[in-house]
C-alpha cells in the first residue's frame, strides 16, 4: 500500500474494482494511481466516480476541532480514533492496510453497511435500503409503486413496511403477501402500467442496456416520477457500458441522474432519477 500525495483525493472502492474505479478517474482526466486494495488515488475535482464508493482530500493534520470518522479500505479493520474536541467539520481517519494510516477531509459518507433483520426476505432488501438512504427519499404512504424484478420480494416487503401500494411484475414467484400488493406474474418488457405511478423500482437480472432502454421508456411515457434501479454490470468493460446506461436513461427523460455502486452492490450499480 503506497501512502497517498497530501491535497490528493482518495476514493475507496469495492476490493477488485479498482481498475474500473481508475479507469472513471482517467476518463475524467484526473490522473489516477492505484494506492493497493480498494483505494485509488486523484486530482482534486467535483466529480465523484460511480465506482468511488466513498472519498476525501489529504490532509497533513487534523484541525483542532471537529466530528471524526474511522474509515478503513474494503475488508479492513477500522482504525483507533484520537480524541478531538466536537466543532464544525468531518474529518476521516483511514486504515488503507500495511500500516498506512491517512488523515483526510470527508468528500462523501461513508459506505453504509445495513442490519438484516430475521424477517428480511433476501440479501437484496439490504441494497434497497442503503438506496434510499443514499437517495436521502423514499416513497411514503398512499404513494403507488412499481418493483420490476420483485421476486422473491425483498424489495416489495420493504416498500410496503413504508405503506406503499406495491405492483410487483416478475415471472418467478414472490414469497409474500399483502392487501396492498398486486403481483403481475409478467415480464417487465411487456408490462404497462394502467395509470402513472409514483416510483419505479428495478432490480431485474437482465442485460444493462436493455434495462436502461426500458427504464428510459418509463420516462418517454411519463408512467412514473422517480427511479431508483440496481443495474447489473457483469462485463470486463465496464466503463463504456456505464456511460451507454447513463445517456440511454436520459435521452428517455429521466433528470438529475445519479449512479454509485454503494456497499451492498456487488457486480452492480445503483441508479436513481427524477423527471423534473
Ligand atoms: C436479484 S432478483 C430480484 C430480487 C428482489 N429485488 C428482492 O428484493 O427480492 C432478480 C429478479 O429479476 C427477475 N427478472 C429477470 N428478467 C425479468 C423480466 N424480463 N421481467 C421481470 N423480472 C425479471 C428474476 O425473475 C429475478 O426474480
Amino acid at each position: 500500500m503506497r501512502k497517498p500525495q497530501i491535497s490528493r483525493f482518495v476514493f475507496l472502492c469495492r476490493r477488485d474494482f479498482e481498475t474500473y474505479l481508475h479507469q472513471e478517474l482517467a476518463h475524467a482526466k484526473l490522473k489516477p494511481a492505484e494506492l493497493g486494495p480498494g483505494a485509488v488515488e486523484c486530482e482534486m475535482s467535483d466529480f465523484i466516480p460511480v465506482y468511488g464508493r466513498a472519498g476525501f482530500r489529504v490532509i497533513e493534520k487534523l484541525p483542532a476541532a471537529g466530528t471524526l470518522e474511522a474509515w478503513a479500505a474494503d475488508g479492513l479493520p477500522l482504525p483507533q480514533l484520537p480524541e478531538l474536541p466536537p466543532g464544525p467539520g468531518r474529518w476521516v481517519v483511514c486504515n488503507l492496510g500495511e500500516g498506512v494510516t491517512v488523515l483526510g477531509d470527508r468528500l462523501t459518507a461513508a459506505p453504509r453497511r445495513m442490519k438484516r433483520d430475521a424477517d428480511t426476505l433476501s440479501r437484496a432488501a439490504l441494497k434497497l435500503d442503503e438506496a434510499l438512504e443514499w437517495v436521502g427519499d423514499g416513497p411514503g404512504a398512499k404513494e403507488v409503486c412499481v418493483d420490476l424484478g420483485a421476486a422473491p420480494g425483498g424489495w416489495s416487503q420493504r416498500l410496503l413496511a413504508r405503506g406503499a401500494r406495491v405492483i410487483a411484475v416478475d415471472p418467478a414467484q414472490l414469497k409474500l403477501a399483502h392487501k396492498k400488493l398486486t403481483h403481475v406474474q409478467d415480464s417487465a418488457f411487456r408490462y404497462q402500467p394502467e395509470e402513472p405511478v409514483d416510483w419505479l423500482f428495478c432490480d431485474m437480472a437482465w442485460r444493462p442496456l436493455e434495462v436502461a432502454q426500458l427504464l428510459g421508456k418509463w420516462a418517454r411515457h411519463g408512467w412514473a416520477i422517480r427511479v431508483v434501479a440496481n443495474i447489473k454490470l457483469p462485463m470486463k468493460d465496464k466503463w463504456p457500458m456505464l456511460a451507454r446506461v447513463r445517456s440511454t436513461m436520459e435521452e428517455g427523460g429521466w433528470r438529475n441522474l445519479k449512479m454509485r455502486q454503494l456497499y451492498h452492490d456487488r457486480d452492480e450499480v445503483t441508479v436513481a432519477a427524477s423527471r423534473y
